[in-house]
């Protein structure tokens, strides 16, 4: 701050500025580094550059999972995050989910999941890290302004694929433990991993093994933390929540085949007319779902859960201006966050069966299949939701007397999840963000499903964290994925204050 003053106030302010230099750096040399966790972030800080390197060699693996051709690069990933492991004196099960058989026939092997464990002291809690090696698809054509295999650093940013979504955080995850073994510290919790390599497809087999090992491997286990989502700014976030959704069909089939408009229009009951009816009886232009009882089990908002929304960091001018939109529903944001987060929303997808490309088509479709889902929040149940949208489109349909039929389908139903904000883990998360960040984080949650974190809850009943270390602005999924050196460095830092953290609320 710069103030007008007289020569006097100038020369006091010398003196003062002075003691205050000769304070802090007093501070400095007394302070640092005493405290075990300060030994750490040394240890860290000093390493970086090896970290970043091996962050790159795991880029350069193409584990890309969404083609089961390239299963040998995710089985090398496997193999190499399982040596890593081994290094740290891990003992590593890599346990078998089986085989899938593909669209065209042949039967494939899957990677195994990594199911590892460090050495055990029974007095410690044990915490089980998950995460994942495998990536979304990247080729350079794709849009890439480096190669996406090849982790670039520009500006303080490593590009490359992986980079953020899951790979660096799965290693800062390791190099937490690496630093508490370098300098010879104890480390204060017992620490499990699962790391699997199918996330990006959806995760096959990881429930059922989950469910399998839930007396063996999960036993002993205390929290389940999940590393692998953002931030919702530049600011550190902790995550509690994700909402669930139901995905429907809408079915509404009439005769035995399309026909022309101009010769049949008029005295048919058009299939396309009532699809179109019985969506647009689903949601009202304020977002309201109009399906009746589907707010009855919303759980109520409580003063400590709105509490939480006041002080997050979030630009509602910015966010409409990179999403391209000039006004929205609500002008609060935590009217919007809310509504993003703890309420459920309808939204309308498509009609297949419609006709829908460029030109004039005089043709009326003689089958359509809308499609449409609602994002599930605590504590609606899919099989209730599917009841009340079924019964209320059916009543829709009735009152055209149409004499087409309607046929219902919910092909996809994944649960909301939400934990307690004060378990014992996000309350040393909470102490290990403000050590590092010097903040306290953002309490936030996904709008969108990540079946995993309600899935090891619902299997293990053990307490379940999101703790993620990633910028909201790192892409992943996109052409321009990356991880900041910073983010990468000091979550680094934040997993190792984690553990001592956890352990001191024991
Ligand atoms: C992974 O490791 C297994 C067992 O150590 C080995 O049989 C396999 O060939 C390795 N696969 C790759 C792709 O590295
Ligand atoms: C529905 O259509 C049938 C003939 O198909 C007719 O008898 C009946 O009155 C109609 N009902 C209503 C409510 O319009
Ligand atoms: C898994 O084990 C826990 C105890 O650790 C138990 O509460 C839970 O019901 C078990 N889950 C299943 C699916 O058996």
């Amino acid at each position: 701050m710069r103030r007008a003053g007289n020569r006097k106030g100038v020369c006091n302010m010398k003196i003062l500025l002075t003691l205050i230099i000769c304070a802090a750096v007093l501070q400095m040399t007394t302070q640092a580094p005493t405290s075990d966790t300060e030994l750490l972030f040394n240890y860290i800080d000093k390493n970086q550059d090896m970290f970043v390197q091996t962050l790159k060699e795991w880029v350069a693996i193409e584990s890309d999972s969404s083609s089961s051709a390239l299963f040998g690069k995710v089985m090398q990933m496997v193999n190499v995050t399982a040596e890593k492991i081994r290094s740290l004196g891990g003992d590593v099960e890599l346990a078998d989910i089986g085989s899938q058989q593909m669209p065209d026939g042949e039967i494939v092997q899957l990677p195994p999941v990594i199911l590892a464990e460090l050495p055990k002291d029974s007095n410690k809690p044990t915490l089980c890290i998950y995460g994942h090696v495998d990536v979304q698809p990247a080729k350079k054509e794709d849009g890439w302004l480096t190669e996406p295999y090849v982790l670039t650093e520009i500006n303080g940013n490593l590009y490359g694929r992986g980079a953020t979504d899951n790979k660096g955080p799965v290693l800062a995850w390791l190099h937490a433990v690496e630093a508490y073994q370098a300098l010879k510290q104890d480390l204060p919790v017992n620490i499990k991993f699962i790391i699997e390599g199918l996330e990006e497809i959806g995760s096959y087999g990881l429930d059922a093994l989950t469910k399998q090992r839930n007396d063996t491997f999960f036993a002993d286990v205390d929290y389940i933390v999940i590393s692998d989502n953002i931030w919702i700014s530049n600011k550190p976030g902790l995550t509690y929540g994700t909402r669930g959704d139901c995905y429907f069909y809408v079915k509404v089939s009439g005769g035995k085949q399309a026909l022309h408009s101009g010769a049949h229009g008029g005295s048919l009951f058009e299939p396309m007319a009532d699809l179109i009816a019985l969506l647009d009886s689903l949601v009202d232009a304020k977002g309201q779902i109009l399906v009746p009882g589907i707010y009855d089990d919303v759980a109520p908002l409580t003063e400590e859960e709105r509490k939480l929304y006041e002080n997050i960091q979030f630009d509602l001018e910015e966010y409409k201006n990179n999403i391209g939109v000039t006004r929205l529903i609500y002008d609060k944001k935590e009217d919007v966050l809310m509504h993003y987060w703890r309420y459920p929303s309808l939204s309308i997808h498509g009609i297949q069966g419609a006709y829908a490309d460029p030109g004039s088509k005089t043709v009326i479709p003689n089958k359509v299949i809308g499609k449409f889902s609602m994002r599930q929040v605590p504590n609606m149940d899919p099989v209730v939701v599917e009841k009340q949208v079924t019964e209320y489109l059916h009543e829709i349909f009735a009152k055209r007397n149409s004499s087409n039929t309607l046929k219902i389908l919910m092909p996809i139903a994944a649960k909301p999840w939400v934990a307690n904000v004060n378990d014992p883990q996000y309350v040393a998360a909470r102490r290990a963000i403000k050590t590092v960040f010097g903040v306290e984080p953002d309490m936030i949650r996904e709008g969108s499903t990540i079946p995993i974190a309600w899935n090891f809850q619902d299997v293990t009943k053990k307490s379940v964290m999101m703790l993620p270390i990633c910028g909201a602005d790192d892409g992943e999924h996109s052409e321009k994925e990356k991880i900041s050196r910073s983010n990468y460095i000091e979550g680094t830092k934040l997993f190792a204050a984690f553990f001592y953290e956890l352990a001191q609320l024991r």
